[in-house]
């Protein structure tokens, strides 16, 4: 059974630290793991989670998107495993969208993120994969890449976008009353 893992807070020093690269993909340990990672994720109600925040400083995450109280419109995708990003290229074009944290509880804030990424990863067989992501995927990649090199969405977001969850559906319901 998978185990429902700590996660740390915004504050926590294994947040800023740039992680290392995965050596052994294959390792039983790292393969238990993923499956805790996309426990503790789905538990949380979150569509992406990085190794950091579970406090190992390796460079892994999981992007695993499906629809749930805090995401009521993601898309349902298999959760991936993502070891070792590399070559990193994003589209010119960026756009705004609402973004949370497991390690920031109850704040949002408007990020500017690519539109689409093209991405090289090694996946959880150990195979190199070459792919591009758009939509809700290309922003959780982009927020979990940023976990493993020690830098939040705080440090993206326009300062004064940010909010808290409660303040932003109450403003949001305010806003869809009045137009
Ligand atoms: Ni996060």
């Amino acid at each position: 059974m998978p185990k429902q893992l700590e996660i740390a807070q915004i504050g926590d020093p294994i947040l800023r630290d740039v992680a290392r690269g995965v050596g052994n993909v294959l390792d039983a340990e790292i393969k238990e793991l993923v499956a805790n990672m996309i426990y503790t994720s789905k538990q949380a109600g979150g569509v992406g989670i990085s190794a950091p925040q579970v406090r190992r400083s390796i460079r892994l995450f999981i992007i695993s998107s499906e629809p749930n109280p805090r995401y009521p419109d993601a898309p349902r995708v298999n959760p991936i495993a993502i070891f070792n990003p590399r070559n990193f290229l994003g589209s010119t074009e960026r756009i705004d969208g609402w973004e949370g944290c497991l390690s920031v509880p109850g704040i949002m804030g408007i990020v500017p993120r690519h539109k689409w990424i093209n991405v090289t990863y090694t996946n959880q067989d150990g195979q190199e994969v070459v792919t591009t992501f758009e939509g809700l995927l290309a922003r959780v990649f982009q927020h979990e890449l940023d976990h493993i090199d020690g830098i939040t969405f705080l440090e993206r977001a326009d300062p004064r976008s940010l909010s808290t969850r409660e303040e932003l559906l109450k403003n949001l319901k305010s806003q869809a009353k009045s137009s």
